[in-house]
């Protein structure tokens, strides 16, 4: 008899941490359950085309402290929305069915962000057994603690503000740090608190350039000559717009060009700006990655084994639990402004650009 099998696969954005969760989910399916696993390729667009290898231990091994994913992915590949030769859109999760039922795939963890989890959700819903692990560096994800990769992106953009302190320093310059995040300030916000940042501008508070300004003018009253600005992609000024490199995809970037370009006007100090961008998403993820893209993907394979599907694992305080994917994509988490971080953060001096 053939023994039972789990697909997986990787939506979305690449994110440091995909490897480990793969890599604990081929090994947990092998030594709790007797299963094998399908690693599917490139996403969904791999239960179209049917582009899957079969992962054993032996072929994961090594690969828990690797970036990136094994599987590739993509943003593209929405079989509810699949993009056909000549453009036009069309609906081809009747072959995503038809591939799970000829390969005889039990259940499929599927690991991504929003995008993908509503891709998993709606293929649940029609009787493809879906199991989810929530992904993204941006940490925008409702019903889990952290998602995995988070923590690295923070890791990595601490590093570049404390980087940018000490030139910044040196030649009293205000450096304006542009970091990823989409919508949502968390990696912004961690790392300016980690790295000791003086304004820190996020989507969820709307900042006044005067208010920066303000803060700028009193840091040189008190001696201090230079000012690290740190400012999420998704950030804009009140009764303004986000920054957008391309509108059409609504893909962020930019905003910190307009951030110095408008303090520039104001200020005797010089004005340089760091676009992180991809690094934040790149390498190695930091130990607590690997450890919760570890727990998850122990979990999701012990999901998928019990038959618990629509369900997807999260970080709940010190647990792993699951939850049904469709309370992880009602609303996106954004930062609470009257959260206990925000006025740590407003205790220790730290600017939002709000005036309080
Ligand atoms: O969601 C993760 C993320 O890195 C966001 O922080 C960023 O806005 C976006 O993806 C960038 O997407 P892409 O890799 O398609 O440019």
């Amino acid at each position: 008899m053939r023994k039972r099998r789990i697909g997986i696969l990787t939506g979305g954005g690449d994110c440091p941490g995909l490897n480990a969760v793969i890599r604990a989910a081929v090994r947990t399916a092998n030594n709790d359950h007797d299963y094998e696993v399908l690693g599917i390729q490139l996403g969904f667009e791999g239960l179209m085309t049917g582009a899957m290898v079969e992962l054993t231990p032996e072929l994961t091994r090594g690969i828990l402290p690797k970036g990136g994913t094994l599987l590739r992915t993509t943003n593209r590949g929405n079989p509810f929305e699949y993009a056909g030769a000549d453009g036009k859109k069309e609906d081809r999760s009747k072959v995503v069915l038809e591939t799970v039922a000829r390969l005889g795939i039990d259940g499929i963890i599927a690991i991504g962000g929003d995008g993908t989890l509503k891709i998993a959700q709606r293929l649940y819903e029609l009787g493809v057994p879906m199991v989810a692990v929530p992904k993204t560096i941006d940490n925008d994800l409702a019903a889990t603690d952290y998602t995995f990769g988070f923590m690295t992106a923070v890791a990595v953009a601490t590093d570049a503000v404390d980087r940018l302190h000490t030139t910044a320093e040196s030649h009293d310059r205000v450096m304006v740090l542009e970091v990823m995040g989409r919508n949502a300030g968390w990696i912004a916000l961690y790392s300016g608190l980690a790295g000791g940042a003086d304004i820190i501008l996020v989507p969820e508070i709307p900042y006044r350039t005067e208010e920066i300004v303000k803060t700028i003018r009193e840091r040189q009253r008190e001696g201090a000559m230079f000012d690290i600005v740190v400012v999420a992609e998704g950030a804009k000024r009140e009764g303004g717009e986000e920054s957008y490199l391309d509108k059409s995809t609504r893909r962020l970037g930019g905003i910190a060009y307009q951030v110095a370009a408008d303090i520039s006007q104001h200020i005797d100090l010089e004005v340089r700006v760091t676009v992180l961008g991809h690094i934040q998403r790149g390498g190695s993820p930091i130990a607590f990655d690997r450890i919760l893209a570890s727990r998850f993907g122990k979990e999701a394979a012990d999901l998928a084994a019990r038959g618990e599907f629509g369900r997807m694992v999260a970080l709940r305080g010190e647990n792993i639990v699951s939850v049904p994917i469709r309370d992880a994509i009602s609303n996106p988490k954004l930062v609470d402004t009257q959260s206990q971080l925000v006025k740590t953060a407003l205790s220790l001096g730290v600017s939002f650009g709000d005036g309080r």
